[in-house]
Order: C-alpha cells, then structure tokens, then sequence
C-alpha cells in the first residue's frame, strides 16, 4: 500500500512538473497541446525508467498506446474497407461505393511514426484514408511496412516500394477501377520520407518513370545527416515530438547500438568522408532568410563514432541527399509544414530545392502548428486544418 502511494505520489509530481514546462505563445488550442505534451514527456520518462530496469523496451512501452488505437476494417455507406496483402505485405484498401461513370484517381499512404511505431489501421490515420477515399472518390491504399527494429533500414522502404509496384501492375489498377495517369503518394513524418525516397526510387526507374503524378508529403523527415538544423534547435523540447524522442526512435531503423542517437544528439554521427554530402542538406544555402533567425552554421565534426553504418550516407534514409538531376523529374509535390516542429527545416530545404530545378511545389506553411497533429488524440482543430488541406490539395491536383 505504501509502496503504490509512494509510486502515485512521485506521478503526480511529475505530472505537475511536465505539465509546468511552458510551450511556445502562439500555439493553436495551447491548453490541449500542453498537456498532451506533457503527456508525451511523461511517457517518454517512463519509458526510459522502464528501460532501464529491464522491464520493457522503450519502443514497445510507446507500442502499448499505439495498440490501444488500432481499429478493424469497417465500411460504412460510402467506402468499403478491406485488409489485404500485396506482395505479402498488409494493406488496408478503402474503395468508394457508389457508382462511376469514369476511372478512379488512387492515393498510396505511407504512415508515420518514427520507422519504429505506428500502423495505417490506427484511428486517426483510419479516418484520414477514408475521408481522402470519400472527398475524392478515390481508392486509398494505407501501407502496414514492418518496423524497426526488428526490421532494420531498409525493410519499411522495400515493403512501400514493393506495394506501390503491385498496385501500378495493369490488371490490379483494373480491378479496382483506378486511372493509371492519376496516382499520388502520400506519408507524413516518415511516412514522407518513405514517400519521398519511394517516388525518387519510381521516377529514376526507366520502368516505373512518369507513372507517379503527384507526391503530398506532410511534415516530412527528410534527412539524418544534420541533426542541428535551426529547427531541430528552435524546437528541442517539442511540443509533442522533441529532439530526445525523434532521434532515440528513429534511430532504431538503423542500429539497435545507442551510441548512434547518443552521437546524432551532438550532431557528430555522420562518418569521415561524408563531408561532400552537406552540401544537399545545407540549411545556410537552402533555408528563407526569416527561418534562420540568428542562428549560424558550423560544420559538422565528423568520424566521431566507432561504427559505420551505410544508411547514413544513403539517399534512400535521407532523400535530401539526391543530387538536382534526379529531383528534375520529380512529380507535382504537396508540402505541408509546421513551425513548431524540429523536422520542419527539413520539407523548406526539400522546396527550396526541388523549385530550384524546376519542379512544381505547393507549400502550405501552419504557423501555430505542431509535428504530429494529424494523429494526436483529441481531434485537435489544427489536425482538422491539415487534414483538410491535404485533401483539397489532392482534390483539385490529383
Ligand atoms: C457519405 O457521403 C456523404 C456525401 O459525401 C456524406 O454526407 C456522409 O457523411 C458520408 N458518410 C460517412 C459515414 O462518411
Ligand atoms: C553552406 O552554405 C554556406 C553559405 O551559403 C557556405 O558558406 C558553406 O561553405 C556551405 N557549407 C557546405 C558544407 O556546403
């Protein structure tokens, strides 16, 4: 008895001591938005506790809650919704209802979630597919990759890339009634950097050329080579998604070794003989002027840790890192990001790069938004807000 007194006692403690750290002014529904942040400080806590004395891994206490939000594929009067594989990997299908007269346009969407969390059967990410299906009268396909890190860099990559070549396959994009000249892909956090690096891989493949019309990537991931971006400075603590939480998660995709988010934490992760690879990443070049605030570059150290690993220098972990050549045949793009987001400098560069060469880039900038707000719980305004400038992107480009 004692003992769970004490136990709640120092909960509500930090509780109260999360709930006190203060987030930014100008964030939308800011009371909701602390606490769900202090939520996710306290969770993250206890997760690291948890680690620590053996009773469960950090990622799989973060699991916990993502399982309590999975849903069952249920149709209503306007979408039927199917779990299916293809190429034996699981799909959830959303396939409009009524009747139509000409083809279907189709979206392909990559989920978020750290490469290590998350599944396109989750709640909100459930509702988005279904909404995109019904507001568009398209067919969506919602991708379940395997995670990390039981599959390391570059399985959730080979799952999308493989789903989205079953389902450009003639005979499947028949089946399902779908227009081949009208297909998007789509992801948010990684789930656009899988979209990103899975429309590159499409477009560069004499196979697969020109069959991709768009890409709607939102607050997307797009590079791990520079960890020190002026956003990942503005933004450390969060709100929601910190520096601590991304780089400890997504760091699992590429080793289970905690020196690498350990090293990635003072930005001295990338090895010796990388330098000519933050060219492409190079916020000074690349960033708006009102982004960079005061903040001034410095060069990363580099060949700090012990241990390669190859994906740090690969375009397909950090799509950032193709050159403008292979960004010029890239699709209409959709680019959405948020301020209060330590990813954020990572989708300006990604435009400010891909208008660079050329190719067609709306971007929506939310000034009081936060990374996540598509998924967090309470159906936040802000989620709302992007949810519907997504779709109506899609709807008049798609
Ligand atoms: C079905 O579609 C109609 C018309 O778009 C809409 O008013 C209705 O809310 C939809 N039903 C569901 C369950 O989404
Ligand atoms: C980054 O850009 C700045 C300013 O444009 C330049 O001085 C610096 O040399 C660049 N560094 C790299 C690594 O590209």
């Amino acid at each position: 008895m004692g003992y769970k007194t004490l136990c709640f006692g120092l909960f509500c403690i930090l509780f109260a001591y999360c709930i006190y750290i203060p987030i930014p002014e100008n964030i939308e529904e800011r009371r909701k938005v602390q606490f769900l942040d202090a939520v996710m400080k306290m969770l993250s806590f206890m997760a690291k506790m948890f680690e620590h004395m053996g009773l469960i891994k950090y990622e799989d206490f973060f699991s916990i809650f993502v399982r309590m939000q999975l849903t069952k594929p249920v149709s209503d009067e306007n979408i039927t919704v199917i779990d299916t594989d293809f190429s034996d990997i699981p799909v959830r299908l959303y396939l409009p209802k009524r009747k139509s007269e000409r083809q279907r346009p189709a979206v392909i969407f990559i989920h978020g979630g750290a490469f290590t969390l998350g599944s396109c059967k989750m709640f909100a990410y459930d509702e988005l597919n279904r909404q995109t299906a019904n507001k568009l009268d398209a067919v969506v396909v919602g991708v379940d990759y395997r995670l990390a890190p039981q599959y390391p860099f570059p399985a959730a990559l080979e799952d999308c890339v493989l789903v989205i070549k079953f389902f450009l396959q003639d005979s499947v994009l028949e089946k399902y009634g779908v227009d081949p000249a009208r297909i998007c892909i789509s992801g948010d956090s990684c789930g656009g950097t899988l979209a990103t690096a899975a429309t590159q891989l499409l477009q560069n493949n004499p196979e697969h050329k020109g069959k991709i019309k768009a890409q709607a990537l939102l607050y997307p991931g797009l590079q791990f080579i520079d960890s020190l971006t002026p956003s990942h400075q503005d933004y450390e603590h969060g709100p929601f998604l910190s520096r601590e939480i991304g780089i400890k998660l997504a760091c699992l995709y590429v080793t289970k070794d905690t020196a690498l988010p350990e090293a990635m934490h003072r930005n001295e992760h990338m090895p010796k003989g990388s330098s000519h690879l933050f060219k492409f990443v190079n916020w000074s070049h690349f960033l708006p002027e009102k982004y960079k605030k005061n903040h001034v570059y410095t060069e990363p150290t580099l060949g700090k840790l012990n241990a390669f690993y190859p994906a740090l220098v690969d375009s397909r972990l950090s799509p950032l890192l193709v050159s403008d050549s292979q960004l010029q045949s890239l699709p209409l793009t959709y680019i959405l990001t948020c301020e209060h987001d330590i990813l954020r400098d990572d989708g300006l560069i990604y435009i400010t790069r891909l208008r660079n060469v050329g190719v067609q880039v709306t971007h929506d900038h939310i000034e009081e938004g936060i990374h996540g707000a598509l998924i967090v719980p309470f159906n936040l305004h802000l989620g709302l807000r992007i949810r519907d400038k997504y779709i109506s992107w899609l709807q008049k480009n798609l």
